[in-house]
This record gives structure tokens, sequence and C-alpha cells, in this order.
């Protein structure tokens, strides 16, 4: 057994990840006086919610009619009717709340000449339930919505004197022999010391887990560590075969171009100089859903339509937009596009291609953020003593298609209702659950163990092997054959994690050994990812299988349930939650509204 001496802290809740989510759960809950700690491996304004640039959405009104129940249908639809029904309404209905919250903690909206909060179309958000003309629903902080909510709610989270455990890097959770969440162990990662955190509540906020593909508009950050840690803990993961493609990352550097810049006017070409979104979409055109434009860019490509010397590529066009709307609602983007593209947005088109930008799936939660293990008798059993909010969580409003700008709106929404849930099922007169050693030391053998990996491949050589092989066979399009060689590679990848070799050995800044643990982490959510893909025989939302080209309500209206054990997945199924939270009687949403239908656009 590694012996490795360790301090131990207690809380009430112990929040992981600074992002958006994370931080929004972190004041909620050191708001309501819980002893709360925030643990995060990176500043927590450096953390990834810091690059989301379109905006929020919420039904505010500004710019025109809007209600909740149309942005419930959106998301619904969006989802294409995967998404959990209570947890959908709890988004839409709470969102306005939520932004007016953030507004009074200090973000700096882009404003309206009335100086109410600026919202500006994104795509799939419509009025009268899909019949009418798109709705201005994303609030927006010019194209930086991200960077100033992040770095309000850290002030905010400070004013209310959340402790911050800042580059503390948690390698697993602490779990009782009766499957209770205890805390979770850290390394911090300035000075190698070890760092136990006990909690009644342990909160899962480290996001999505986009490097798990070679071209991804996420932080190299984003590693998908909760979901590796729940794996570990022998907890099921969610939905993974859903991988949104953003329509506009810039071709060759992956940078994202924000959706904003079609809610501003921006339109797509082909070779042939033709807006050919107007084809395929004609009514929302270059607003149609992500998924949708994503696809449809990557068919112009296949027919020969690409643009760029090997055709392999798109054109977003800006440069007919007035140059002081440019500066004023799109300045972090013409930025981008000049330093990554050389492309100066007033006079010449941005080179875009469709690329990974979020985890659909991920650890299965409630609406209320609590953490789920569905068993035959019980589908919504709830893990005691875990939360997970955020893009690391699947509540699942979302489902197979995440409209843009619900990230922000979802991480707030959820990162308030698990403080809600916290405040109302905590006792912080009650003293910790004595922490269970052998799990402590389970997770400290499997850390040392790492820390001296002498095999044969160096981690750097096989995250690039996991890299390429996602990005090849869990692509926009899906083929039974390139799925079913997915599956076979990623098994051999993932089995290649007994053969790492770490470098360096110290416990001071070794990022070697840092990216080796998150290495870990991103291959379950990998192989779940893929092995989820191979099995879904349909067609739905991101998931867009050419061998199976329909979706199939009958069979498939499920959600899937992944187990990850060393390189082998388990699935099983799980019911969507069909019923709302309210009824129409209750002011709520009438079902027939959001029944499932053909999603045109
Ligand atoms: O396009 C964007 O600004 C991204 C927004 C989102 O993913 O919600």
């Amino acid at each position: 057994m590694a012996a490795y001496e360790y301090e131990t802290h207690e809380y009430d809740v112990v929040v992981v990840g600074a992002g958006g989510a994370g931080l929004r759960a972190t004041l909620g809950m050191a708001e309501q006086g819980l002893r709360t700690a925030n643990v995060t491996k990176v500043f927590p304004t450096r953390s990834h919610t810091v690059a989301a640039q379109g905006g929020i959405a919420a039904s505010l009104g500004n710019m025109g009619p809007d209600s909740w129940q149309w942005h419930m249908y959106d998301t619904v639809k969006g989802s294409d009717w995967l998404g959990d029904t209570d947890a959908m309404e709890y988004l839409a209905r709470e969102a306005p709340k939520a932004v007016y919250e953030l507004e009074h903690y200090g973000v700096p909206f882009s404003r309206t000449e009335e100086g109410k909060i600026y919202q500006r179309p994104f795509g799939g958000h419509t009025t009268e339930f899909g019949d009418g003309p798109p709705v201005q629903r994303t609030c927006a902080a010019a194209d930086r919505t991200g960077h100033a909510i992040l770095h309000t709610l850290y002030g905010q989270s400070l004013k209310h004197n959340a402790e911050f455990y800042i580059e503390y890097f948690a390698i697993d959770l602490i779990m009782s022999d009766d499957g209770a969440v205890q805390g979770v162990l850290t390394w911090k990662l300035d000075d190698g010391t070890f760092h136990v955190f006990s909690a009644k509540t342990v909160v899962l906020a480290t996001g999505g887990y986009g490097r798990a593909f070679f071209s991804a508009t996420s932080a190299h950050t984003c590693t998908g560590d909760g979901g590796g840690m729940v794996a570990r803990a022998g907890l099921p993961l969610q939905d993974m075969e859903f991988v949104q493609f953003h329509p506009t990352g810039i071709y060759g550097a992956g940078c994202l171009i924000t959706e904003g810049a079609r809610g501003e006017g921006g339109y797509l070409t082909n070779s042939e100089g033709e807006r050919f979104m107007e084809r395929y979409a004609p009514h929302y055109k270059d607003l149609a859903p992500r998924d949708y434009v994503s696809r449809c860019m990557t068919l112009e490509i296949r027919e020969g339509r690409g643009v760029g010397p090997d055709k392999d590529h798109i054109h977003l066009n800006l440069s007919h937009l007035p140059p002081e709307a440019l500066a004023e609602r799109l300045p972090g983007i013409s930025e981008s596009a000049k330093i990554f593209a050389g492309v100066d947005v007033t006079k010449e088109p941005i080179p875009v291609l469709p690329t990974v930008h979020y985890n659909m799936g991920g650890i299965p939660t409630n609406h209320w953020g609590e953490a789920l293990n569905p068993t035959a008798d019980d589908p919504n059993a709830v893990v005691p003593g875990l939360m997970a909010v955020g893009e690391a969580g699947c509540a699942s409003v979302h489902g197979a298609n995440r409209l843009g700008s619900n990230s922000l709106i979802d991480l707030v929404v959820f990162g308030r209702a698990a403080a809600i849930r916290a405040g109302q099922i905590l006792d912080p007169g009650k003293a910790n659950a004595p922490l269970n050693q052998a799990s402590i030391d389970k997770a400290f053998d499997r850390f040392d163990g790492l820390r001296h990996a002498s095999g044969g491949t160096p981690t750097a050589e096989l995250r690039l092997e996991m890299q390429k092989t996602m990005q090849a066979d869990a692509a926009v399009f899906r083929t039974s054959e390139t799925l079913k060689a997915g599956v076979e590679r990623m098994t051999e990848i993932a089995a290649k994690l007994a053969d790492l070799h770490v470098t360096d050995r110290s416990l001071i800044w070794n990022s070697d050994l840092m990216e080796t643990l998150e290495l870990t982490n991103l291959m379950p959510n990998a192989l779940a990812t893929i092995t989820g893909a191979e099995a879904r025989h349909e067609s739905r939302g991101a998931h867009a299988h050419e061998d199976f080209p329909n979706r199939d309500d009958e069979n498939w209206r499920v959600h899937t349930i992944a187990r990850v054990t060393g390189n082998k997945v388990d699935l099983s199924y799980r019911p969507v939650v069909l019923e709302p939270l309210t009824t129409e009687a209750e002011g709520g949403i009438q079902l027939e509204k959001i029944a499932p239908k053909e999603r045109t656009f």
C-alpha cells in the first residue's frame, strides 16, 4: 500500500470545479451559510466558461414577445425529444430569474437603447412553439458573456466567504462501503501535498471532455475529470454518444467563432458562393440548430462544394455587416479571426469547420442536480452525497442536441438548483460521516501506480491515439462500420493505460503526471461515447447514423446508461422523463405542444 501523508478538511459541501456551474453552486451554498469549499485545478477565472461567447438564453422578452413555454418547446425540439421533460421545464421557467440574479450580482450585460439586457437571435430559438419567426432570446455581454459571468460569480463567492483551494487536482471520490460519497482526495499541484476533503455533499462541476477528440473548441483542461472519477467509483454515465459539433470552429485552429456571428446577420457560403443553408432550412436558414447546420456543412464538403485548395471547409461571411456593429457586438471573434485565421472580418470570410464543442451526456442527475444510479427497480435512484452540475452533469435538458446559449443558462440554473437542494437536505449542525480509510488508500494506490508507471507508452502518445480515433470514428456522420472499428480501436487503446510511461516522478508542478491522471479520466468518457454510439441504432440529434437514418421513438427514446470498468463498457437503458413539473392548469405546458414530431427547419 502506498504511504502518503495528507491533511483532512471538513466542510458541509465541496464543489469540484470553478466554471460557471461550480461557481454558481458555490455562491448559492455559501449564501445560505453552508460551510463551502471550492476545489479547482485551474484558477477560477481561467475555467473554460471564460471562453463562452455568444450568450445565455432566457425568455426575458426584451426585444419582442417571448415566453418560457416557447423556450421550453424549443429545448424539447432541439433535444430531438430525448431531454427529460421536468428538467427542461425547470430550465426554461427558472432562466429569467437566474439571469436577473446575474444582473444584480453585477454581470455587465450589453444594453438596448432603453437600458434593458440586450438579446440576440441564436439557432433553434423561435416563437409560437416553432410556428413563428426566430426570437431574440440570447442575453449577451458582447461576445464575451462567459468571461463576464465567471468574473462576477467568483467575486460574489468570495464576498460570501466560500473558501477556494486553487490548483488542487481531484484524484478520486471517497466512497463509503454502502455506496455513499463522503469526500474527495486531492493533490496540491504547487507544493506536492495531499488533501482529503470530507463533505456531506460533493458537487462535481468539472466540465466536459472535449479533449477526448483531436479538434475541439474546449480548453485543454476539459478532460472529463468528474466522469472519470464517477466511472471509477462504479457509478454510471448517461447519453455519452451525443457529442455536439459547433458549426463554426476556425479551420485548422479549432477556436470558436460564436453562433452570435450568425445571430447578428452572418451567413455561410460554399465554393460556389451559395448561401446553402437556405436550401436545407428554408425557414431558419443559418439559424437552424447546430447538429443540423453541421451536417449540412459536412454534406456540402462531401459533395465537392467545400472552399479552399482542398475544398475541405466552408466560409462564414461577416463583411457585409457595419464595421461599428462588428466592433460593438463581436469584438472577440473579430480578434480571434485575425489571430488564428489571419482574416480581417470587415473584408474577408472566416474559414470554418464543424468542431467538437459540447458533451450532451454526462453524470445522470435529476433536476436538482442530485446524481443518479439507476437500478431496474428505480431508474431515478439518487447517489447519497453526490451532485453533478454543468457540462459534467446530464439533467438531461439537452437530450440528443443542445441549443446554442442553453449551456450558460444550464450552468447557472442547475448550479443554483443544487444550492437550493443542499439547503433543503443538509444539516450543517450534524457531523460528517467518518471517512472510509480503505477508499482513501485505494485512491492513493492508483495515484502511486501512475506516478511510477514505467511501461512503454508515453502519455502524450496514447492521448493522441485516442483523440485521432475518436475524431475519425465518432464524427458528425457515423456508420455501423466506422463505429464497430472505433469500439475495437478504443478498447485496445484503453487497455494500453496499463503500459503507460511517466517520466517525471516528482510531486511539485508535475505536468507529466497530471496529464496522465487526466488521460485516465478522458478514457472512460471516450469509451462510453463510442460504445453507446455503436449500440444506438437510430439517428437522433447529434447522433447521425447513416445506416439508421431515422429517429426511432418506439425503441430508442431512452437514455443510455454506461458503466465503464477498465476497457469494458456495460450498457443499459433508462426511460426518458415524459411528465412536466406542472400541467397547463397550473400555468404549465400543454403536453400536446411538446409531443414528438418530425424535426424540420
Ligand atoms: O456560439 C457560441 O457562442 C456558443 C454558445 C454555446 O455553446 O452555447
